[in-house]
């Protein structure tokens, strides 16, 4: 009989991981699904991107492994633009590695610094490939929960000695999934003093830098003094483009930390398609004229979602942001009420105790449909209450 791995036992199921089935399911049986789970919009990508996979893919040595080293244009290309976008410099070959995927680079980066008897620091309720990274590493998980008295930041002096001494890597992720809670420079400053004070590694997960609203500018944490030493950066494509499918992503920051990575992926990956990172390009370079408007049509719906959580007797906060809204579930454990709302209503919304038990009595919404059928998902949760 074949054995599982100790380590095995430790991997809780994913959260939403029954969701495709079970909607399957209620699609055949003719239930009208409204699918706010996951964070992938229905929004298509940049024209331009979709033109240069295009033209990209009919070149014969595009279709070749791309290596750790990918398409030097690309890596380039994130150079540019992060020295545009926050006034970051950095080398595209020394300071910058190409990612399948930002999820991929932020779980592989914890082989790089965190091992048995090693803690890593993680926020409750947080993005699943922090745990999973640590549990791969065999370092043990500190959960912080993030609490709204907190306004959803991980307060560092409350860590206790035992695990401040042994911790090698700090997981941040602001703007935040699920809270949608953003953080100051202030914060962030904090942030790089205990993890340089504790030779931490801090991952600053930065996937949704480029959705905000009103005038709220997220920054790299590579912007902030010292950082440089102790922080890796990770960008997505997937939601700045709606790109979720395409898995591109890349990481930057501290040199050390990115050869390390480097040399992790080459014992698991050859590289994404460099037909894809060709496109990314082309998306990159459609930033300034493409993205206000993507950006606009989550306002649209971030907007539209408030005003009908609220009016449906829910207490929702309209983001700064992100793609989602963090509601407050009335009175109630958020597991039964998720589960109740996709088999009565057959509506998808993540419950916030499978993020982690911080999350508990909280349910997160993704901006992912157009107004009116997020309105539609408000009318059908009230009738739950
Ligand atoms: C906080 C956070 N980080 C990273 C990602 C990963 O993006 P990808 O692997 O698609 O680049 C996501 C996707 O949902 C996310 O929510």
């Amino acid at each position: 009989m074949l054995k599982l791995a100790s380590r095995f036992n430790k991997f809780p199921a994913y959260p939403l991981a029954d969701v495709p089935v079970i909607k399957r399911e209620l699609i055949a049986r003719g239930v009208d699904v409204i699918d706010l789970g996951a964070g992938d919009a229905d929004l298509a990508p940049p024209p331009a991107t979709v033109a240069a996979l295009k033209s990209a893919v009919d070149i014969p040595s595009m279709n070749r492994y791309g290596f750790q080293l990918g398409l030097p244009a690309y890596r380039e290309a994130i150079a540019a633009w992060m020295k545009k976008r926050f006034g970051v410099t950095l080398d595209p070959f020394k300071e910058i590695v190409p990612l399948i995927g930002s999820k991929e680079g932020i779980a592989h980066m914890a082989f790089c610094y965190a091992g048995p008897g090693d803690a890593t620091i993680l926020p409750d309720p947080g993005y699943q490939p922090y745990i999973g990274g640590t549990l791969l590493a065999g370092a043990e998980p500190f959960t912080v929960p993030l609490r709204a008295e907190n306004n959803f930041l991980v307060p560092f002096e409350d860590i206790p000695e035992d695990v401040a001494r042994r911790t090698r890597i700090v997981y941040l992720n602001y703007p935040n999934n699920p809270t949608a809670a953003i953080a100051s420079r202030e914060y962030l400053l904090d942030a790089i003093r205990f993890c340089t004070e504790r030779n931490a590694l801090l991952v600053y997960d930065n996937a949704y830098s480029e959705l905000a609203f009103d005038g709220y500018v997220p920054p790299s944490i590579l912007e902030l003094d010292g950082a440089m030493d102790i922080a890796v950066e990770f960008h997505s494509f997937s939601k700045t483009y709606n790109m979720t499918g395409w898995r591109i992503g890349w990481a930057a920051g501290n040199p050390g930390a990115i050869a390390a990575l480097s040399r992790i992926k080459a014992f698991v990956d050859t590289g994404q398609f460099m037909v894809v990172q060709a496109a990314a390009i082309a998306a990159l370079e459609s930033h300034e004229s493409w993205v206000p408007g993507n950006v606009a049509a989550f306002r649209e719906r971030r907007d539209a979602l408030t005003a009908a959580l609220n009016e449906a007797g829910f207490d929702a906060k309209a983001p700064s942001a992100s793609m989602y809204l963090w509601v407050p579930v009335p009175g109630g454990l958020s597991e039964p009420f998720a589960r109740r709302a996709l088999m009565e209503q057959g509506v998808v919304i993540m419950p916030g105790a499978a993020l982690g038990a911080g999350g508990e009595g909280y349910f997160r919404a993704a901006l992912t449909l157009p107004p009116e059928r997020l309105r539609q998902a408000a009318v059908r949760l009230n009738s739950l209450l």
